[in-house]
């Protein structure tokens, strides 16, 4: 089995402070998004691999409704305290974003991804763009920003091809955005790209 696939994995990397997809700070993307008319203030969101949990505490200061899953548990005792800090209340699950079952299933209407595709075994990515169907609500918002989009070997993060992604993505969800017109940060500028999916009222 690939090592990613284990929370072990990404735990120690935490505990030894290997972290360099970590910000340290909340995305420039993602924050820009709040003022788009697809990201309704109150609406129930999700951060897929949160990390440390920036993204997830700037979102709850900016009026959404959070829930931020990582199987980490020193990323999450992190963002737990981040959240504390700046006293905002977030929904945080310390698991396996493959294991969210039926409970889970139709509850969120905008989803939200950043380094967490790259960073799953590539062989899974069917069951994840099938897992962020079944958590959608219907008309729910898929946001993701594509890194790397380069073609590398190995990883994490594992290469993204943006036409196989998009393919991916779009057989269950329709491509609303698709844009390099963003925020990056200067390492990742022009190596990543904002996709906005949105699932049908059906
Ligand atoms: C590259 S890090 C990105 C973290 C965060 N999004 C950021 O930008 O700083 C990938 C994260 O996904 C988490 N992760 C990977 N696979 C996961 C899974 N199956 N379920 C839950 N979390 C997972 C890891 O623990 C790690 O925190």
């Amino acid at each position: 089995m690939n090592e990613v696939n284990k929370a072990e994995f990404w735990d120690t990397l935490y505990k030894i402070n290997s972290v360099g997809w970590d910000l340290k700070t909340p995305t420039p993307a993602f924050l820009d998004l709040f003022k788009s008319d697809y990201f309704k203030e109150k609406s129930k969101l999700l951060i897929t691999g949160c990390g440390y949990g920036y993204d997830a505490v700037a979102a709850a200061k900016s009026n959404f409704d959070v829930t931020a899953i990582d199987f980490s548990e020193t990323a999450i005792q992190f963002a737990e305290s981040l959240a504390k800090k700046e006293n905002v209340k977030i929904n945080f699950l310390v698991n396996d974003f493959f294991l969210l079952d039926e409970n889970y299933f139709q509850s969120y209407e905008i989803i939200f991804d950043y380094v967490t595709f790259c960073a799953i075994d590539p062989a899974r990515r069917k069951e994840y763009a099938n897992k962020i169907f079944q958590l959608l609500k219907p008309t729910g918002i898929f946001a993701i920003i594509l890194f790397p989009i380069e073609k590398r070997i190995g990883g994490p993060p594992f290469a993204i091809d943006v036409d196989e992604a998009t393919k991916l993505f779009s057989d269950k969800l329709e491509l609303i955005l698709s844009t390099d017109n963003i925020n990056s940060i200067k390492p990742r500028k022009g190596r990543e790209l904002l996709q906005l999916y949105r699932k049908s009222n059906g």
